[in-house]
């Protein structure tokens, strides 16, 4: 999951710039996306995704543990590419329901990457997904997650790269 939980940090230690959405409305006078998600922290974020996963690759030949899942490029372009897909999703959600740009909503911002990864790699590549993802593994990703969102959100306030610690 590392390839999917990188994306989102580094989009908010390096993002900034063009919105996604190029500043534009939807049809109800709201945001697209919001100022919340950028070209800069898009593409940054996916490539560091991409690139820690080629290391796990690169790892994986002395450090291979059986029962865990077996990274090859295309699980790693999909876990990285869809954590921020389902980051963006989410944020379209988020102002159609009314939500502005870095308000809190719970379970969503907390799962976005997970269910964005996962439909990418359900859709792309089924095969690795089945081969790979145990009901153990997905049960283990469904309670790291929120911890792990929870304490990297609280440092990057901290550390002031984040307005809110959520
Ligand atoms: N970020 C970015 N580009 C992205 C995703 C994130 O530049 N594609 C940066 C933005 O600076 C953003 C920060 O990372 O503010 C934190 O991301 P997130 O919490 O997902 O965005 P929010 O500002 O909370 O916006 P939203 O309400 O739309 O989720
Ligand atoms: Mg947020």
């Amino acid at each position: 999951m590392v390839p999917a939980y990188l994306p989102n940090p580094t989009a908010a230690l390096c993002g900034g710039g063009t919105p996604v959405d190029f500043g534009k409305t939807w049809t109800d006078n709201r945001r697209i996306l919001g100022d919340g998600k950028t070209w800069r922290g898009l593409f940054f974020g996916i490539f560091a995704g991409i690139a820690v996963g080629f290391l796990e690759i690169g790892l994986s030949g002395t450090w291979h543990l059986d029962y865990l899942p077996t990274l090859t490029p295309s699980p790693v372009i999909l876990l990285a590419a869809g954590a921020l897909i389902g980051d963006m999703c989410k944020s379209f959600v988020k102002r159609r329901i009314g939500k502005n740009r870095g308000s809190q909503w719970p379970v969503a911002d907390q799962y976005d990457l997970v269910a964005g990864a996962f439909v990418m790699l359900a859709v792309f590549d089924p095969t690795w997904l089945m081969a790979n993802i145990s009901l153990p593994v997905l049960l283990v990703i469904l309670i790291l997650t929120p911890i792990l969102h929870r304490a990297v959100n609280i440092l990057g306030y901290r550390i002031k790269v984040k307005e809110v610690p959520w």
